[in-house]
C-alpha cells in the first residue's frame, strides 16, 4: 500500500481542517504496516491559483507543516514535504499535459465553481490544477489517496490520465490510484450557521474554532454557538431539520469516535445548556496538546524547514524512477 495525500497550505487552520483532513491522515499513518508507506505533502504549487504575498505563502507552508506534526504526523515514519521542494511534480505535470484532454478538464466541477462566471479571466493554472494533482499521485505510484468527497472527480481524472498514458506509450508505468473517502466524511459546519461550512474565510471569528484559540476562547465559542431551544432527541434522525444541533452533535461524535446516535442517546431529553459544556470540555482537551505543540513548533522555522528538506529528499528519490521512465517512454532524452 502506498498512501499519498496533499493539502493546500492555507493560513488560519481551524477545527474543520483538523477533523476533515489532518486527523484522517494521522489515523492512516498509525494503522500502516511495515510494507506500506505514507506520503503527505503541502500543495504549495497548487496554492498559486490564489494570489498570496511572498511572506504569507512562506508562513502558510511552515504553519501547515507545524500543524501536521503537532497533530501527529511523524516525519520519520511518513514522508512529509512541500511540492515546491520536489521538482518532479512540475516536470511530470508538463509531461501529462500531453496526455490530458481539454474536454476532460472542461468537465471538472471544481474549476467551474472556482472560476465562476469569469472563465476567461481565470488563470491557466486553475484549469490545469487537476493535471498537477494527477502528477502528484502518479509520480509515486500511490495506490490509496485519502481525500474529501469533493476530490473524487480529480481522482477519476488521474486514473484516466494514467490509463491513457500507459496505453498511448505501450507501457505499464502508472498505477491507477483508488480514492479513500471517509464514510461519514466529517463536514464541520459554522458555529453561527449550520448550513455553511466552517471556513477560514468566514468574516466572523465566532463561526470557527481556530487551532490557535486558547481554552477559554474555545469554551466561549462553544457556549455562544447557535443552537435551538429544543431538547436533544433519542436518535440523530430527528435532527434533520435542526442544522445547528446536528452540527454540534456531529462534532462531539467525531471527537469521541462515536456515532451521532450514541451521542443523542447520552443527552436525550436534555437541552444545550447541558450539552455545550460537555462538548466544550472535550474540544478543549483534544485541542490543547495539539495547540501547544503547534505554537512551539512554529517558533522554530529552521527546524520546520529541516523537516521539509529531509522529506523532500526522500520524496524526490521515490519519484525519480517513475519520472525517468515517463521521459523515456515518450522518447525525451535527459
Ligand atoms: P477553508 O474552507 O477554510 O478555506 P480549505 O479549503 O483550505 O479550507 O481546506 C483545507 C482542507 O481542510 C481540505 O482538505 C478540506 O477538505 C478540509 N476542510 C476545510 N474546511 C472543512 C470543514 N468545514 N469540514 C471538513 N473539512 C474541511
Ligand atoms: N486538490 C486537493 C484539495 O484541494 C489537494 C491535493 C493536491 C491533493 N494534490 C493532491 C490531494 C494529491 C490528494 C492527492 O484538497
Amino acid at each position: 500500500m502506498r498512501v499519498l495525500s496533499g493539502i493546500q497550505p492555507t493560513g488560519n487552520l481551524h477545527l474543520g481542517n483538523y477533523l476533515g483532513a489532518i486527523r484522517n491522515w494521522v489515523k492512516m499513518q498509525d494503522e500502516m504496516d511495515a510494507d506500506s508507506q505514507c506520503f503527505f505533502f503541502l500543495a504549495d504549487m497548487h496554492s498559486i491559483t490564489v494570489h498570496e504575498a511572498r511572506e504569507q505563502r512562506i508562513r502558510n507552508v511552515r504553519d501547515m507543516a507545524a500543524a501536521l506534526v503537532a497533530a501527529g504526523i511523524d516525519p520519520d515514519r511518513s514522508v512529509l514535504f512541500n511540492q515546491a521542494r520536489v521538482p518532479a511534480h512540475a516536470e511530470l505535470c508538463w509531461l501529462l499535459n500531453g496526455t490530458a484532454r481539454i474536454g476532460w478538464l472542461n468537465r471538472m466541477t471544481q474549476f467551474k465553481d472556482k472560476a465562476g462566471k469569469d472563465r476567461e479571466g481565470a488563470s491557466v493554472g486553475l484549469f490545469v490544477y487537476p493535471v498537477l494533482q494527477a502528477a502528484d499521485i502518479l509520480a509515486y505510484n500511490a495506490t490509496h489517496v485519502p481525500v474529501g468527497e469533493d476530490q473524487k472527480q480529480h481522482l477519476e481524472l488521474a486514473r484516466d490520465i494514467a490509463a491513457k498514458f500507459n496505453s498511448d506509450f505501450g507501457v505499464d508505468l502508472f498505477t491507477l490510484p483508488d480514492p479513500i473517502i471517509p464514510k461519514e466524511s466529517a463536514r464541520i459546519m459554522s458555529l453561527r450557521d449550520g448550513s455553511a461550512k466552517m471556513s477560514k474565510s468566514d468574516p466572523s471569528d465566532m463561526s470557527r474554532i481556530n487551532l490557535t484559540d486558547d481554552d477559554d476562547a474555545i469554551m466561549a465559542k462553544v457556549k455562544k454557538a447557535k443552537s435551538d431551544q429544543e431538547m436533544l432527541p433519542e436518535t440523530a434522525a430527528s435532527l434533520t431539520d435542526r442544522p445547528e444541533a446536528r452540527n454540534l452533535v456531529g462534532i462531539l461524535a467525531t471527537l469521541t469516535g462515536r456515532t451521532p446516535d450514541a451521542v443523542c442517546a447520552e443527552f436525550a431529553g436534555r437541552g444545550f445548556g447541558a450539552f455545550k459544556p460537555a462538548l466544550g470540555e472535550v474540544l478543549v482537551e483534544t485541542l490543547r496538546p495539539i495547540r501547544q505543540r503547534f505554537l512551539e513548533l512554529r517558533t522554530d522555522d529552521a527546524a520546520l524547514d529541516a523537516i521539509l528538506d529531509k522529506g523532500a529528499a526522500k520524496a524526490a528519490a521515490a519519484a525519480e524512477p517513475t519520472l525517468r521512465a515517463a521521459y523515456d517512454a515518450m522518447g525525451l532524452m535527459r
